[in-house]
């Protein structure tokens, strides 16, 4: 294994988990470039299950350095549960690096993302309330508060009373809500550093050491190539890069020592939140995927809107991202269905796109062209290669791949780390 990026091609939840996980015991260094807690990732191993947020779920694996590095954001609460929970179960956390350079989500940004959320009304984008916009913000406004920071208290406090002088006029005068309390808000912070504190270090230098010595590296995107802010459904968004070229911005790699990029899209498509959704299922068949595939989010425990496979999505997302292949998960969801559909275009006003519009509003009113396969009707969850796959299972995962115009490498067949089936190398 070379350096390797993962990157979901569709609204996120696509379970890069279970792609990470695997992937991450050939890897020396697993880190995370982008995104916050908004993240979830599910990694089963046997009977125990493990919700990560923050930690690159590599961390499951001992030996591995994992990091978050400078283009994430971090909440020191979250991190510092996270970080004693592992502990708790019997995980090793040594490997665990966090960029002094990485932004700190402040418990103001949690409070200025509700409060925004609340003030859009009927335009709410549906966020995660895990105050990303606002740290991503105050990030590019210059205002941010870094992990660096939190190692020294008074710097820490003069940036926090700074920052709240501006914020306090907008939450009592914009919002009408309670002024916040500059040295509580950094005493709650400080409380929670001594779980990680040790763990902070110029990440930069470790992945610029690690590129020159040719060591294997995988970058594990959160989120996904859809919800990027320049590339997504604006403004329906997270605030960082999921895409594949932000491994760079996000850690101290440059492009051309990216040599593998893999993109994972679920065998069906899901989107949380708002925003254009051209092949959603709003009838019983969309209830069905939900409940089926468990659609319910890690991270807030929203319903997830579920449909069919989006090929024009999944194929533009391969071109955005340079993919070399592809990982379909999830593919034993759609076991029980006569036919399966893949959108391999968009009608809008009498023309065909095989693109995605970069206009939001356009998405949301292309009609959708479907092709139609057989499905496979049978139980795949045993299937361990792709010998065990029906034939229309096949046939559908080759199509998927014809139109990416990547092959497909990897297919998810359930959670559990054994059902990811490999197909070729
Ligand atoms: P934010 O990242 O919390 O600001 O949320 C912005 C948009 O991205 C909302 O529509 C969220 O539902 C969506 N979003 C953020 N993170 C994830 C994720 O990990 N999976 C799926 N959707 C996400």
């Amino acid at each position: 294994m070379k350096t390797t990026v993962i990157v979901g091609t569709q609204w996120g939840d696509e379970g890069k988990g279970c792609l990470c996980d695997y992937l991450a015991a050939q890897a020396d260094i697993v880190v995370r470039y982008q995104g916050g807690n908004n993240a979830g990732h599910t990694v089963v191993v046997g009977d125990q299950q493990f919700k990560f947020h923050l930690i690159p779920s590599g961390i499951l694996h001992p030996g591995k350095l994992c990091i978050m590095a400078d283009g994430t954001v971090i909440d020191p609460l979250v991190l510092c549960r996270e970080v004693d929970d592992l502990r708790a179960r019997g995980v090793d956390t040594g490997g665990l690096r966090i960029s002094a350079a990485a932004h700190v989500i402040m418990p103001y940004h949690i409070a200025q993302d509700i409060l925004e959320e609340k003030r859009r009304g009927d335009r709410k984008i549906g966020t995660t309330s895990r105050g990303i916009g606002p740290a991503y913000a105050d990030k590019s406004k210059r205002c941010g508060i870094r992990i660096g920071d939190l190692l020294r208290p008074d710097v820490l406090r003069a940036r926090v009373r700074d920052v709240l002088d501006e914020k306090n006029v907008l939450f009592t005068q914009y919002y009408h809500a309670e002024a916040l309390d500059a040295d509580a808000i950094a005493d709650q912070v400080l409380c929670a550093v001594p779980s990680f504190r040790d763990h902070i270090a110029d990440t930069r230098a470790m992945v610029i050491d690690a590129v020159r010595r040719g060591r294997p590296i995988l970058f594990e995107g959160a989120q996904a190539t859809y919800l990027d802010l320049d590339y997504g459904t604006y403004p329906n968004v997270t605030s960082s890069h999921p895409v594949a070229g932000a491994a760079c911005l996000g850690t101290g790699i440059g492009p051309r020592d990216i040599h593998d990029v893999i993109g994972v899209a679920k065998a069906y498509t899901t989107r949380v939140g708002s925003g254009p959704f051209p092949t959603e299922l709003t009838d019983a068949l969309g209830d069905r995927l939900r409940e089926r595939g468990g659609e319910y989010g890690t991270t807030t425990g929203r319903p997830r809107r579920c449909g069919w496979l989006d090929g024009v999505m999944i194929a533009c997302a391969a071109t955005m991202n340079s993919l070399s292949a592809l990982a379909v998960t999830k593919l034993d969801v759609l076991d029980d269905l006569d036919t399966v559909r893949i959108c391999v275009g968009y009608r809008i006003d009498g023309e065909v796109m095989t693109t995605v519009p970069m206009d939001p509003s356009v998405l949301e009113r292309v009609e959708t062209i479907y092709e139609d396969l057989p499905g496979w009707r049978q139980d795949i969850t045993g299937a361990r290669s792709a010998a065990d796959l029906p034939a229309n299972a096949r046939r559908y995962i080759d199509r998927i791949s014809e139109i990416a115009g990547v092959p497909v490498r990897f297919v998810s067949v359930g959670p559990e780390r054994s059902q990811l089936v490999v197909l070729g190398a």
